[in-house]
């Protein structure tokens, strides 16, 4: 049992979600508007949710171990610390990032507007700011066209995935949430015939089912991230979103997996880009392409409402 509530981890999937990370600038000075901030965003998200409560928005906002030091000092989450690059056949890129702000809602409109209220309220104490504005493509799917998300650990599965317990006691009902921003070169991956692309993510394309271990290769997607230790898997919950510019020719997934230790991400992402055994890596990443790498830590609701400083 939990003894802090959660932020928002869980929220239902929805078909919208921005996706911002700040980072703030040097200085004591601009610390202070996104600490006042902390204790702000559970009403923020209420005034602008009430808007449209059938919208289901929500906000989970996260900190980087550089920023958990400026921002609240000692004590820290025990797992807290700067996303380490991993590199193998293709490079998971570690990138800066202070705070996270992981907004979702079955409308753009209100992911939006809270998120002006945001950076309203941090004002020119931010140095730098990614925004990704995600969308739920057909059928729950992803661009390259395979339903993602379907082996989500779900209700008490998904809190025992993501919830710090008595581990960390100062931090229970936190969790550790990392991002990626991936960019797929389509043209390649639509060249690929179809069998081939289900060999990769280890699921049939039109039906999502899983492929059968006779025929699925131990370097699929799907076993790859299949992380078993001491004889128990360890999950993490996904809620990746579509993104692209189709002026550009950008088309991207934007992968965000929270988890109650990042060590189970990370153990995912050895396996995916340095391979397990090593050469074993993940074809995915033949065909998408990983530009941001961060590590935050979500504290719990409580916590954010009147931070220990
Ligand atoms: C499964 C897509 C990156 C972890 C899947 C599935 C798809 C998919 C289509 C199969 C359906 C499902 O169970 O959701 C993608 C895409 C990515 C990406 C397009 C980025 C380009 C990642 C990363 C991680 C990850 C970076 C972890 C660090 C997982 C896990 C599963 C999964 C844990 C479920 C495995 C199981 O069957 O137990 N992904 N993924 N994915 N992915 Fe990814």
């Amino acid at each position: 049992m939990q003894s802090c509530a959660a932020q928002q981890v869980d929220a239902k999937l929805t078909n919208a979600a921005i996706f911002l990370v700040i980072t703030l600038k040097p200085g004591p000075r601009n610390v202070a508007p996104c600490r006042d901030l902390c204790g702000e965003m559970a009403s923020l998200v209420r005034a602008v949710g009430s808007r449209i409560p059938e919208g289901t928005l929500s906000c989970v906002m996260a900190f980087g171990s550089d920023a958990w030091d400026r921002i609240f000092g000692a004590p820290r989450p025990r797992d807290l610390h700067t996303f380490r690059e991993i590199e193998g056949r293709h490079r998971a890129v570690s990138t800066p990032g202070d705070v996270l702000f992981h907004i979702r809602a079955t409308r753009m409109d209100l992911c939006f507007e809270l998120a002006t209220h945001v950076m309203e309220r941090l004002g020119d104490s931010v140095a730098s700011a990614d925004e990704v504005h995600g969308f739920g493509y057909f059928d729950s799917r992803d661009l390259i066209g395979f339903v993602d998300g379907t082996e989500n650990p779900t209700d008490e599965a998904a809190a025992e995935a993501t919830l710090v317990g008595d581990e960390d006691a100062g931090f229970s009902g936190g969790s550790y949430v990392m991002v990626q921003k991936y960019l797929h070169d389509l043209r390649a991956w639509n060249a690929l015939p179809e069998s081939e692309q289900e060999k990769i993510i280890g699921r049939t394309k039109l039906s999502n089912i899983e492929l059968d271990d006779a025929v699925k290769p131990s370097c699929a997607h799907n076993a790859l991230t299949s992380i078993i230790e001491d004889g128990r898997q360890l999950e993490i919950l996904r809620d990746n979103m579509s993104f692209g510019d189709a002026g550009k020719g950008e088309y991207g997934t934007y992968f965000i997996g929270y988890a109650r230790s990042p060590h189970r991400i990370e153990k995912m992402l050895t396996n995916m880009f340095i391979g397990n055994p090593p050469g074993n890596y993940d074809r995915l990443l033949d065909f998408s392409t990983a530009i941001t790498g961060t590590l935050f830590f979500a504290p719990s609701a409580d916590f954010l409402a009147a931070p220990i400083v």
